[in-house]
């Protein structure tokens, strides 16, 4: 054999889809179980960790590593160790107190012992959503050159992340997110090191204070195969030296939230605007002032933007609803002016449109336009000044096919006046509605009643008058969970068919 058809032999033994996670088979077909080594190192790692409900339990001497023990994955041929998946299990309901509790009660903690040094062929490691209590990263991560998906994230690891993970050149998922709230956050003194990691694809520094980083931009962009970048809540440096190339030629995911990024670095803005593959753009709760920027333009691709919470104050130019397939549009609180135009129309893909907290923007009120998103689930106009009829608007919108999808609508605050009519009848997947705090008179009409999916009213500080519910067809709102009905002059209240109100 010569070397090239070795290569091609250690290449198939260790990238063929022969891996099975243990507990989900049991082991026919190999004949090789755990190896004794990385036994014994996986038994001395579990020695030093705290597990206060036994979710390692499995990890006994005399069962096989490979077959029997929770969470980890060995090569079938080799019997090697790849895949440690030691993440706490994610809750079935978040709503749930007591499943709450449980799930913090079972993350794991305690040190990790270097013991796993000796899984050579370790590729996957998931520590993630435990707690490390603070711990450093242990320094010798930088040393499993096996490594290709590191997920750390949430898991309360703290203090200045070790610049030797650099090492890590075969690396294409690195998660580093932290806590929201933590008591020592993870920092970095620079971010040079991300530079040995050429082949990443994924990165995740989400809260991670970077604000020492200046060289974060140009470190980023010579990763040329990222594919998706978080860096939420990172307290980004805005100095930047140098011009830069684009050079991220596939990013999709580009996620800038919570940054009090601001104008005083073009460079920041023409280096997005210069990523011609993204997907999806999140410069929300950030500094940005000024006009919608014309750059947006290049994003052909774009399907999620994300602009709320900044300060763009211009009116919304026709180029914005047309210049890419946007599905997901927020602009909440901006201070956005002028009308939305009947350009909106072009907005063929959109599936959820916020324009709320523009309190100078809509003057003019909705276009008819709006009514031809046949794709809409979700509308919120909630805090601008649309001024207008309340019944135009429903006609209108009831012609249009917007009427068939829409699930979630938000005009509260908006200044509307007029009588709510038979049209709501239309809108026959409307879930939530919302109508708070404008000038609306008259009864609620009985087509309130033809809604069965309407989850949530909120028709308060209004002037309606009659009854707070359609009363021969109240009977047939059965998903009804919250009304909240206060301010206005109702007579008769119907009181008969939904549960405990919430959120009055
Ligand atoms: C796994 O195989 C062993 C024997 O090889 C057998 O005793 C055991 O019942 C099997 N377990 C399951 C879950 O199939
Ligand atoms: C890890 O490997 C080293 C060197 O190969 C060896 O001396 C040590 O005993 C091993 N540790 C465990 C826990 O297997
Ligand atoms: C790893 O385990 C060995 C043997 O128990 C111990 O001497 C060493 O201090 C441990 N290291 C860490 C970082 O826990
Ligand atoms: C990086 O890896 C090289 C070779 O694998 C090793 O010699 C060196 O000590 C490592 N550096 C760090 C900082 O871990
Ligand atoms: C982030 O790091 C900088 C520089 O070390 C420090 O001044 C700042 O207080 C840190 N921010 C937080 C929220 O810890
Ligand atoms: C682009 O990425 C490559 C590979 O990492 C790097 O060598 C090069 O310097 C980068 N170019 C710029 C302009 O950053
Ligand atoms: C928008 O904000 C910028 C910067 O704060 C200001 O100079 C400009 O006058 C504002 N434009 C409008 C239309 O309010
Ligand atoms: C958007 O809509 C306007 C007016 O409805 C129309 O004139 C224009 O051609 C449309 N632009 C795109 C890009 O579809
Ligand atoms: C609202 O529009 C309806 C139907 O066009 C009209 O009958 C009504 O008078 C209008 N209400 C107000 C206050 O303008
Ligand atoms: C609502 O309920 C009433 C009485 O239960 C029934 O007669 C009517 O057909 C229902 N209306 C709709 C639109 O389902
Ligand atoms: C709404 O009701 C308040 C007090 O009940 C009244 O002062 C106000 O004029 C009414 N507005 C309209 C538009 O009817």
């Amino acid at each position: 054999m010569n070397t090239t058809s070795i290569t091609i032999l250690v290449l198939v033994i260790f990238t063929l889809p022969t891996q099975s996670i243990s507990l989900s088979t049991n082991g026919s077909s190999s004949n090789i179980g755990c190896i004794e080594s990385e036994k014994q190192a996986l038994l001395l790692f579990k020695q030093h960790l705290f597990d206060p409900t036994n979710r390692l339990v499995s990890w006994v001497e005399h069962e096989d590593c490979c077959r029997r023990w929770v969470g980890v994955v060995c090569h079938d041929v080799s019997g090697h160790v790849l895949e440690l998946h030691l993440q706490n299990p994610p809750m079935d309901d978040a709503n749930s107190f007591a499943e709450q509790k449980a799930y913090l009660r079972s993350r794991l903690g305690g040190k990790i012992n270097h013991s796993l040094l000796n899984l050579t062929h370790l590729s996957y490691l998931d520590l993630s959503k435990n707690d490390f209590g603070g711990i450093p990263i242990p320094h010798f991560f930088g040393s499993m050159v096996s490594l290709r998906y590191l997920d750390l994230s949430d898991a309360g690891f703290g203090g200045l992340i070790p610049h030797q993970l650099g090492n890590l050149s075969n690396m294409d998922y690195l998660n580093l997110e932290d806590g929201y709230y933590v008591e020592n956050p993870l920092y970095v003194e620079n971010l040079g090191w991300l530079a040995g990691m050429s082949q990443l694809k994924y990165l995740d520094m989400s809260n991670v204070n970077l604000s020492k980083a200046l060289d974060w931009l140009q470190t980023v962009n010579m990763l040329p195969s990222l594919k998706e970048l978080h860096l939420r809540r990172c307290q980004l440096p805005l100095a930047v030296s140098t011009l830069l190339n684009p050079n991220l030629s596939s990013l999709a995911v580009l996620n800038l939230r919570g940054n009090q990024l601001d104008n005083t670095s073009p460079m920041i803005m023409s280096w997005v605007f210069s990523l011609k593959t993204l997907v999806s753009l999140d410069l929300s709760d950030n500094h940005f002032q000024g006009p919608i920027p014309d750059g947006l333009q290049n994003l052909i691709s774009l399907r999620h933007l994300d602009l709320s919470a900044n300060q763009f104050n211009s009116s919304i130019p026709d180029w914005f609803y047309g210049f890419s397939p946007l599905e997901f549009l927020n602009l909440h609180n901006n201070n956005l002016q002028g009308k939305i135009s009947s350009a909106i129309g072009n907005m063929t893909s959109a599936i959820s449109l916020v324009f709320s907290g523009n309190t100078e923007l809509g003057g003019g009120g909705i276009p008819k336009e709006l009514g031809n998103l046949c794709n809409l689930r979700s509308l919120s106009l909630s805090s601008v000044k649309l001024s207008q009829n309340i019944s135009d608007i429903l006609q209108m919108l009831s012609l249009g096919c917007i009427s068939h999808g829409l699930e979630y609508l938000d005009l509260s605050f908006s200044n509307l006046f007029g009588q709510l009519t038979d049209h709501l009848g239309y809108f026959k997947n409307l879930r939530q509605l919302y109508l708070s705090q404008n000038s609306i008179v008259g009864s609620i009409p009985e087509s309130l009643g033809e809604l069965p999916m309407l989850r949530v009213i909120d028709v308060s500080y209004n002037n309606l008058t009659g009854s707070n519910l359609p009363e021969t067809h109240s009977a047939n709102l059965t998903n009804l969970r919250s009304l909240r009905d206060i301010g206005n002059a109702f007579i008769v209240k119907v009181h008969s068919c939904w549960i405990p109100l919430i959120g009055n």
